[in-house]
């Protein structure tokens, strides 16, 4: 392709679109096809879903699938740099517990940042990596009254030690299993996420990785982004207080036409990019009918899936009728046993901050030849009062 190619004509149209489909510069780690779904890589979603989640990670920061040696190093390294501060821990026990768990998360990372930021990426983006791990099971711990927080074995493994640092009380032997998959389906879906593009925005500025993460999580802490599948489980149990056999296809198709006769909606549909089942959504579905089969959120999940997509499809003016990632995630995690929805963001952050560190790494230290990408500054049309 020339670099002086003409890739999107910007209209009038195109204005106050939230930058829909306009190209602004390259992601090394992830795409999203609207028809195939996201690839890790090169690799296709499903592909990985059930890869070690310290395999995928390496992937995302080298490009590459690790070698056997080559993954062992890494995971030495992930170990190496685990350590989170005691002092993060410390101040997090101070904080209002009336406070949602997202606003926690942006604490804590502006915690790990003070303690131990580095002012270097690709040192901080391996500490804050490694260290997430043990800042969620701490949020969650420390909130729930689960007990203290439990010290990390960071030799059990990246997720294993989370699980282990997490010990909820009502857990299934599934934990572990939905816990490794649920972080590889949320660590990227492209450049252009509302978190990712915000995490990089802010360190185009030359903000640290922790401040850039921040920002970045602020972003996925609305309910039209990562706090989506908090209101998708919200919906789904909202549902269940009225049908009462999710496979009755009667009694949800009613459900969802009464819906849409008061003006609501249905949750965890459509996408900006996808035009088919999003397919992170689709190795849910499968995995639920394994550890989840008779779970009756799961079940209203899966009616909403047929039935839900069935009468979108029938809407004139709906142009992605088809479930997202977040639509089937929160039933997989309270079959589990985490049953408290107000995490799940926290969960999502843990994962995508992963790939946003990645691509904050590629846009600071790679991009335009090592140059960096300068800071973002677009260009608004002044539309107030002339004077
Ligand atoms: C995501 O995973 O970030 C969401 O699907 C939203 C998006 O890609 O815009």
């Amino acid at each position: 392709m020339a670099d002086s190619e003409v890739l999107f004509t910007i209209t009038k149209d195109n204005l106050e679109t939230g930058l829909r489909g306009v190209p602004v510069g390259y992601c090394t780690t992830s795409n999203v096809d609207p028809l195939l779904g996201l690839f890790y890589s090169g690799y296709p979603i499903d592909k990985l879903a059930y890869n070690q989640p310290e395999e995928v990670i390496y992937l995302l920061f080298n490009g590459e699938m690790p070698n056997p040696e080559q993954l062992a190093d890494f995971k030495k390294q992930l170990i190496a740099h685990s350590k989170l501060h005691p002092g993060v821990i410390a101040n997090l026990k101070t904080l209002p517990k009336e406070g949602h768990p997202m606003k926690w998360f942006l604490h804590g990372l502006n915690l790990m940042g003070m303690y131990s930021g580095e002012d270097d990426y690709v040192k901080d983006g391996m500490n804050v990596v490694a260290q997430l791990p043990e800042l969620v099971a701490a949020i969650y711990r420390i909130r729930s009254g689960w007990g203290d927080t439990i010290a990390s074995n960071p030799e059990l493994g990246y997720i294993e030690n989370f699980v282990a640092m997490l010990n909820p009380p009502n857990a299934t032997k599934d934990l572990l299993l939905l816990m490794k998959v649920f972080n590889v389906l949320h660590y990227d879906h492209s450049g252009g996420n509302l978190s990712t593009f915000v995490g990089k925005a802010v360190a185009s500025g030359l903000e640290d990785m922790y401040g850039s993460l921040m920002g970045a999580m602020a972003a996925l802490a609305g309910p039209l982004h990562g706090m989506a599948n908090q209101e998708c489980l919200r919906f789904l149990k909202t549902a269940l207080e009225t049908v009462n056999d999710p496979t009755n296809d009667d009694e949800v198709n009613k459900y969802i036409d009464d819906l849409f006769a008061q003006g609501k909606k249905l949750f965890g549909f459509g996408h900006a990019v996808l035009r088919v089942e999003d397919p992170r959504a689709t190795v849910q579905y499968d995995l639920g009918e394994k550890i989840a089969p008779d779970n009756k959120i799961f079940r209203m999940a899966v009616a909403m899936r047929k039935l839900g997509t069935e009468f979108l499809k029938k809407q004139p003016k709906v142009s992605s009728p088809y479930p997202n990632v977040d639509a089937v995630s929160g039933s997989l995690l309270t079959s589990v046993g985490l049953t408290d929805e107000n995490y799940y963001t926290v969960l999502f952050g843990m994962s995508r901050c992963v790939g946003i560190a990645a691509q904050i790494i590629y846009e600071r230290r790679d991009a335009r030849g090592g140059k960096g990408t300068p800071i973002i500054r677009p260009k608004y049309l002044y539309s107030g009062p002339k004077r």
